[in-house]
Order: structure tokens, then C-alpha cells, then sequence
């Protein structure tokens, strides 16, 4: 698939619902993400093990993943589900529950750290790798995810020198991918291409990164196909437009997956997502929420 096409890691069950205030039932949340199974989707990142203070919304993870419907597509080897975990308690629940792929994450800016998971950087990269270690151990695969890879909402400017060091950190503890995350939403296609120049020049494979852009300044497609044409093949993005973090203040969804599908079929490119079935989960999760569709290609087939 890396040369022929490209995959899509579908954010939308954990970063896309985290921010939402009003409260979702798990069984809202099984049926999204059972819809998005049946659009093709490969990587569907199911929920996070979190503080629950931290992260409300996603108080009910271990409820969704104990779900018996969940307990089955964690049987399936076809699909990749990983859970987002931040510490060792993090991953234990995680393996109770039989989950077969983690994401750590980690930023490359101190205040968002600090705020995100109330640690340094250098703390946040050793606590990953701990969990990196006991969950490959375990047989468990392991993605990375480097936060405010272009500016922090609390530091300003982040240095590529820095992004470059903790995606290598990353890689080093056993990921086998790395997700680069424009947390902010800030970026446009100049620095994508500017920061994936220089992670190449310092030796990071680009076949081993991943982009996962926010929307807040409208860039995160056009960020997808810059990311594209210099050789990254896997792009997170979340149904609907959904998303955001709760600790990242002014951020907007992830890119849309609808819009992100819609951009690879016009150029030919394999997904492995049906974009009409899509279109319908982004619709209907929408409505769910009573929220406006945030894919605009979602919006533009539902209007059909
Ligand atoms: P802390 O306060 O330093 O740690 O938080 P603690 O060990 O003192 O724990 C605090 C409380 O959380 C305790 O509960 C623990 O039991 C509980 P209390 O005794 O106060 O009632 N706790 C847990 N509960 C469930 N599961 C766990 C867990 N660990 C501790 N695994 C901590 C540190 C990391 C726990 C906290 O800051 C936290 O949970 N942060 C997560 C924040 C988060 O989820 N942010 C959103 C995801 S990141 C993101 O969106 C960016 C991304 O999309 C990429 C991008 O866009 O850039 C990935
Ligand atoms: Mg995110």
C-alpha cells in the first residue's frame, strides 16, 4: 500500500469527540465506530486511557473497549485499533481490556507538555518509552504522536531541531510510525515542506511518519497534500471534521476525513475508503452531536 496508495488513521472516536463538552453515550460512540469500520477504514483509533478529570468525555474508555461489539473488532487483524495511553496505568488498562496497538504521545514545546500531561518534554519521552517498552514486550505495536510540531499555544514558534529530536526519540522506543501533529492548527504547506526537509536531512525516514493536521486556519488539506508530495503516505483525520484538544485553547478539528478521501480520489490515489458510505457516517454522527458537518466535502455529497 505505501507506494500505490495511502492510509488513513481515523482519529475521529478519540481526538474528534474529546473536546465535546455535552455528554455522548458509549453506545453512540460503539456505532461510530462500528459505521466507520464498514467505510473501509483500516486504523481507527478507538478512545484514550486518560485522567478522567483530564479528559471527561472519554471518562467511559474502558466501557467502550470491555463493549462486546469492540471486544470483537479488537479480534480482527485486518483493522489496527489503537488507544491513546499516557502512563504505564494508562497501558495496563489498555491490555486488561485487550487492546492490541497503543499511541503515546508527547509534545516538542514545554508548555504544552506541561499542560497536557504535567511534565517536561525529556519526562514525557521517558514515561513513552517505559510504556513503549512494557507494551512491546507484550506483543502490543506502538505509534507515536509529536504535539505542536509548528507552535505551541503557550511557547510560540516550536524549532524543527526540536521536532527532529523527539520524532527520533520516537522512533528509537519502538514506534513503528510517528504522527506529526500541528496541534495549533497554525501550519500552512511552506512549513510542512520546510519541516519534512529537514527531518529527511537529519536522517528521519519520511516512510515512517505520519501528518495529523488541525483545521484552524483552513490548511489542513491543502497541509495533507504538501505532506503528500514529500512522501508521507498516512494521514490521521477524523470524520466530519471533528476534533480538537482540550488543552490546546483555539484549536479546531482534525482535518476531515470525507475531505481527505475526496482529495486522493480525484487524484487517483487508493484510500481503500468508500467515500459515499463516509459522507453518510458524517452525516449522521453530525446530527448526533446537533452539530454543523465540518467536512466540507461531507457536507457537499450529503447535500446531493
Ligand atoms: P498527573 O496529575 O500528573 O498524574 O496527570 P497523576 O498520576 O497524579 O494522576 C492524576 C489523576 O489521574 C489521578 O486520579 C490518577 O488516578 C488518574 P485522582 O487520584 O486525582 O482521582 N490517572 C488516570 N486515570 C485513568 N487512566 C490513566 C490515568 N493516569 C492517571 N492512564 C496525566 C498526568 C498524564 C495522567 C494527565 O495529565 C492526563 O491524563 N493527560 C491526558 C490529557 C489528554 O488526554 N489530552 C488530549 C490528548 S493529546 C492530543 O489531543 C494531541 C494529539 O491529538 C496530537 C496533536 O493534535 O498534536 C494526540
Ligand atoms: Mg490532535
Amino acid at each position: 500500500l505505501r507506494n500505490s496508495g495511502v492510509r488513513i488513521v481515523e482519529v475521529g472516536p478519540r481526538d474528534g469527540l474529546q473536546n465535546i463538552k455535552s455528554a455522548i453515550p458509549t453506545l453512540t460512540k460503539v456505532e461510530l465506530v462500528s459505521r466507520l469500520r464498514n467505510t473501509g477504514l483500516k486504523s481507527i483509533e478507538l478512545t484514550s486511557m486518560v485522567s478522567p478529570r483530564a479528559v471527561p468525555q472519554l471518562a467511559d474508555g474502558r466501557q467502550l473497549l470491555a463493549d462486546r461489539e469492540i471486544q470483537g473488532f479488537l479480534q480482527d487483524e485486518e483493522v489496527r485499533h489503537p488507544v491513546l495511553v499516557p502512563n504505564m496505568r494508562g497501558l495496563e488498562r489498555a491490555m486488561e481490556l485487550g487492546v492490541g496497538e497503543v499511541a503515546v504521545f508527547v509534545s516538542a514545546s514545554e508548555g504544552f507538555s506541561r499542560t497536557n500531561i504535567n511534565c517536561s518534554v525529556n519526562e514525557g519521552l521517558s514515561r513513552s518509552r517505559q510504556v513503549a517498552q512494557k507494551a512491546l514486550e507484550a506483543g502490543l505495536s506502538v505509534r507515536g504522536y509529536v504535539s505542536c510540531i509548528f507552535a505551541c499555544p503557550f511557547d510560540g514558534p516550536t524549532s524543527h531541531e526540536t521536532v527532529a529530536r523527539v520524532v527520533k526519540d520516537l522512533l528509537d522506543m519502538g514506534c513503528y510510525e510517528v504522527s506529526l501533529g500541528d496541534t495549533l492548527g497554525v501550519g500552512s504547506a511552506v512549513d510542512v515542506k520546510s519541516l519534512l526537509g529537514h527531518l529527511q536531512r537529519s536522517g528521519v525516514p519520511i516512510d515512517r511518519l505520519a501528518g495529523h493536521f488541525h483545521d484552524t486556519y483552513g490548511q489542513a488539506v491543502s497541509n495533507v497534500w504538501a505532506a503528500y508530495e514529500c512522501g508521507v503516505r498516512v494521514f490521521d483525520s477524523s470524520v466530519a471534521g471533528l476534533g480538537g484538544c482540550p488543552y490546546c485553547p483555539g484549536a479546531k478539528g482534525n482535518a476531515a476525513t470525507e475531505d481527505v478521501v475526496f482529495l486522493f480520489d480525484r487524484a487517483g490515489i487508493e484510500t481503500g475508503v468508500d467515500l459515499d458510505q463516509l459522507a453518510i457516517v458524517g452525516a449522521w454522527i453530525s446530527a448526533e452531536l446537533s452539530m454543523a458537518n465540518g467536512s466540507r466535502a461531507g457536507a457537499a455529497l450529503a447535500a446531493r
